[in-house]
């Protein structure tokens, strides 16, 4: 895989016809594989079907399904109804990354407050594109903040590698471009640190080793895939400096959802003093919710996922449990605020503690 691919983004708009086009991230790592989204019900499918994925992504790819929903519409673009019932079916396609319903409803709010219907379908293009755009930047300065936190332990380590664990891919195919855990990654091993990162496999779709070890072998940065409980083994030797995670959802007190079993590293990262910080763009703050654990909404995936090998057909040979044996398939958990040492935002690092949230962001 060549270098360039890490630049390439998930989502992006085909110059010539100007259709929406996404890399079909379950084809990887073994094929790049493109999709075009021609409909809402394309858009949906992409999302329910982890086809996209990652909650910037999926808010950048919501947007874009109200544009199609505008282009498409059947209904005289002045029917609001119609625009809001489309938005509320992309809008309910995933429950937790609560990027979506926000870049979906920022969206639409665009599309409704302009009055010329003809108008309507530009300024959805126009607010996805600005959307995706944003992200990229927020990226960027993710990166450019959490560089310093590298920074100061590799001094700590005079020079040895600053091994660094993340969990599922919070990386430029959920987040456009740097990516969020990634993005202090790729910014102290550009800069010439030595970083090796080691990447949790992320059961049941293997986030982790299928797209953020490919992500970070086409970037050269290095890295180790291990299971996703060797975690706490690794840290009770000395083997990891610090982590970093993404985010789904956080609340303004601070509790973060993301990729089940997050959770269980951020009490094994506390259990042996290990930094650990989540990185996430404002876009995934929820400013309504104060108790992530009660609060948030956790999203129950088809138990297929955990019974038979992923990619596989569904067949009694790809079987990993008894045909009889249910399974349950919790994607996310909720990591209290009191374990996180800190968030990475385009804006800077602060505490995971509602006021230094709010004097990071004063205008929420
Ligand atoms: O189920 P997914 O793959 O959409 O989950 C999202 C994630 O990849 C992670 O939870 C990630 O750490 C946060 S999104 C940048």
């Amino acid at each position: 895989m060549k270098q360039e691919r890490i630049r390439m983004r998930p989502i992006w708009q085909d110059e010539k016809t100007g259709a929406v086009q996404v890399i079909d991230q379950r084809a990887l790592p073994g094929k790049l594989v493109t999709m075009n989204l021609e409909s809402v019900d394309d858009v949906i499918f992409a999302i329910c079907q982890m086809v996209v994925r990652g909650a910037p992504l999926i808010g950048v790819t919501g947007a874009y399904g109200v544009y199609l929903a505008a282009k498409n519409s059947k209904a005289p673009l002045t029917d609001k109804t119609c625009l809001k019932q489309e938005a509320e079916r992309i809008i309910a396609a995933r429950p937790t990354a609560v990027n979506l319903s926000w870049a979906v409803q920022r969206t639409l709010e665009a599309v409704l407050a302009e009055p010329n219907p003809d108008a309507r379908i530009q300024a959805a293009q126009n607010q996805a594109a600005a959307i995706a755009e944003e992200e990229v930047q927020n990226s960027k300065m993710i990166g450019h903040h959490g560089l310093e936190l590298i920074k100061d332990l590799a001094q700590k380590k005079s020079g040895a590698p600053v091994n660094i664990l993340t969990h599922c891919n919070a990386g430029s195919l959920a987040c456009i471009e740097m990516g969020t855990a990634t993005a202090p990654i790729y910014a102290a091993f550009d800069s010439g640190i030595k970083v090796h990162v080691w990447v949790d496999e992320t059961r049941p779709l293997n986030q982790g080793s299928r797209l953020t070890a490919w992500e970070l072998g086409n970037h050269g940065v290095p890295h180790t895939v291990i299971t996703d409980n060797a975690g706490g083994h690794l840290m009770q030797h000395g083997m990891v400096d610090m982590v970093i995670v993404g985010s789904d959802r956080t609340t303004f007190t601070g509790d973060v959802a993301n990729k089940i079993g997050t959770y269980l590293k951020a009490l094994a990262a506390r259990d042996n003093n290990i930094p650990f910080y989540v990185a996430l763009p404002s876009s995934t703050f929820d400013w309504r919710i104060a108790d992530g654990i009660s609060g948030i909404p956790i999203e129950k995936r088809d138990p297929d996922e955990v019974r038979y090998m992923p990619g596989k057909p569904k067949t009694p040979d790809n079987l990993l449990l008894p045909e009889t044996s249910p399974a349950a398939n919790y994607a996310f958990d909720v990591t209290p605020a009191r374990l996180v040492t800190g968030f990475i935002t385009e804006r800077g690092i602060c505490k995971a503690t509602a006021s230094d949230i709010k004097n990071l962001f004063p205008e929420k």
